[in-house]
């Protein structure tokens, strides 16, 4: 099976059909093994061409959709449909525990940034579907055109063009927000360190999803804090009773969620429940962190709210950064603070730890040229075809009865594997095949995910790729063998 980059060019018409099979497929209107509509109906019924079509089921059949039978056209393959979804997490116990990572994160994390390591362990999207042209060029014109402004330090909140981009970006979320009520940081972590650091202390309980982005566990550990896990739905995010019930036992000092495409869930919380939870919270005075990192990342027809437009308190501290859209390594991240604007900025002022001029600037320049907005929509595209594709993969080469979970937006899969499967062997054995990956023990202060693995799809399923994800399916059958053999 070859699988090249998607072409960007075709879009539009290409995508429209091979949306429409595959949600005649999640609807049921085509089952594993009938026959998918002809080439010729197909194109007349969506005034496509014939060739359109033809590119798309070629396309499906890469991804393991369609199967095509010689003489007889296209058929759904009889894997589809098989693939078993992350189940809804049983009850977490609702005890605040201290988290206690220590050496396990650094080991893990030592070998991340190998560029000779598949990179199923970082989460990201690979240099392939960033616009590195032209956001080089937005920053060689900004240094030559303003040479002395990219030498000198731009103190907090940051550059005033940049902010002014931002609020535009929040536009498309329906979520009114000013140039002023933004600070720059150094990254969403920035961004959530200082969040935490302005609305906690040490020995304070932080209510978190469950699983949950690693760092700010480690966070939550460097700062002496203690981490109370909430369960959250594969689909729907946080539960809202279990924090509720937790608010009524405990004294909880924030919480701290992704409503936006969780990592590692991607989950999408519905508007309804983020907007009782900001509610929830309003009704306490509890601050909510907000990590929106994949918020522009969405898999859906529309762009979901931030949980910071339904903020009538001015409680939520709405973290994000162009980490996972446009460019890691700029480290240009923000957060909009609320009532904790000024406590947050002389935080970061205390620190000297302005974020780097020229990045801010070469930023705002490549916002205002109206670039971004173009380039998120083929990024979402590329994203949901890396994820399809990548379900695909690991369901054909981990043993039959994993579980993999079906995100709503961003780069990566959260993968149950069956009971005997460690995580951690895993992590180890795939290393020394130069694969990486991140063992889900990470994501708990309560080691409760041990036999799971998180994924990322960010790079493309180039032969390379996909023939380390078959060495993993076959490190993890191996595993399996050696533990029931145990
Ligand atoms: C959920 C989540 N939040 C925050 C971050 C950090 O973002 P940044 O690179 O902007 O610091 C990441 C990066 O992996 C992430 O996955």
């Amino acid at each position: 099976m070859t699988v090249s980059v998607p072409a960007h060019a075709e879009s539009f018409k290409y995508d429209q059909v091979t949306r429409y099979i595959n949600d005649l497929i999640e609807k049921g209107d085509l089952k594993p093994g009938d026959k998918a509509p002809s080439l010729r109906n197909l194109s007349k019924q969506l005034s496509v061409s014939i060739a359109t079509v033809s590119q798309s089921y070629l396309n499906l059949e890469d991804q393991g959709v369609l199967k095509a039978k010689p003489q007889s056209g296209f058929f759904v393959d009889s894997q589809v449909g098989q693939i078993n979804d992350i189940p809804k997490s049983a009850t977490t116990s609702s005890q605040p525990r201290k988290v206690r990572f220590g050496e396990l994160f650094e080991e893990i994390f030592r070998n991340a940034v190998n560029p000779r390591i598949i990179p199923f362990g970082v989460s990201a999207p690979s240099v392939e579907y960033l616009p590195v042209k032209s956001l080089t060029r937005a920053t060689r014109s900004i240094i030559s055109r303003h040479p002395k402004r990219c030498m000198d330090f731009i103190f907090p909140p940051g550059d005033r063009k940049l902010r002014e981009q931002i609020t535009e970006q929040y536009r498309h979320t329906s979520t009114r927000v000013s140039a002023d009520d933004i600070i720059i940081t150094s990254g969403a972590t920035e961004a959530l360190s200082l969040s935490l650091q302005t609305v906690a202390k040490r020995g304070d309980i932080i209510a978190v999803e469950s699983p949950t982005y690693f760092a700010v566990l480690r966070m939550i550990e460097k700062m002496g804090m203690l981490a109370l896990e909430i369960d959250t739905d594969p689909e729907t995010g946080m539960n809202l009773e279990a924090l509720e019930e937790a608010f009524d036992t405990m004294d909880i000092k924030a919480v701290l969620a992704s409503p936006n495409i969780s990592n590692p869930l991607g989950c999408l919380m519905p508007e309804e429940n983020k907007r009782a939870l900001v509610n929830m919270l309003a009704e306490r005075d509890i601050p909510m962190i907000e990590d929106d990192v994949y918020g522009s990342i969405y898999f859906g027809d529309k762009a979901p709210r931030p949980a910071k437009s339904y903020d009538l308190n001015n409680l939520v501290l709405s973290c994000s950064s162009f980490s996972k859209s446009l460019a890691p390594g700029y480290r240009i991240g923000w957060v909009l603070a609320g009532r904790y604007k000024n406590k947050i900025r002389e935080l970061k002022q205390a620190t000297f730890s302005a974020t780097s001029s020229i990045n801010q600037l070469a930023m705002a320049e490549f916002l205002s040229s109206g670039q971004y907005d173009r380039h998120l929509v083929r990024l979402r595209k590329d994203m949901r075809d890396q994820i399809d594709q990548g379900r695909y993969l690991v369901s054909k080469s981990f043993p039959e009865e994993t579980c993999i979970s079906k995100p709503q937006g961003g780069n990566v899969l959260w993968v149950e594997m069956p009971r005997g499967c460690n995580g951690i062997e895993i992590f180890n054995r795939a290393l020394q095949q130069n694969i990486g990956v991140t063992p889900g023990i990470l994501f708990s202060a309560t080691r409760r995910f041990k036999n799971y693995l998180r994924v990322n799809c960010g790079a493309p399923w180039n032969e390379v790729n996909q023939a380390g994800m078959e060495t993993l399916g076959k490190i993890v059958t191996d595993t399996l063998a050696d533990s029931k053999s145990k």
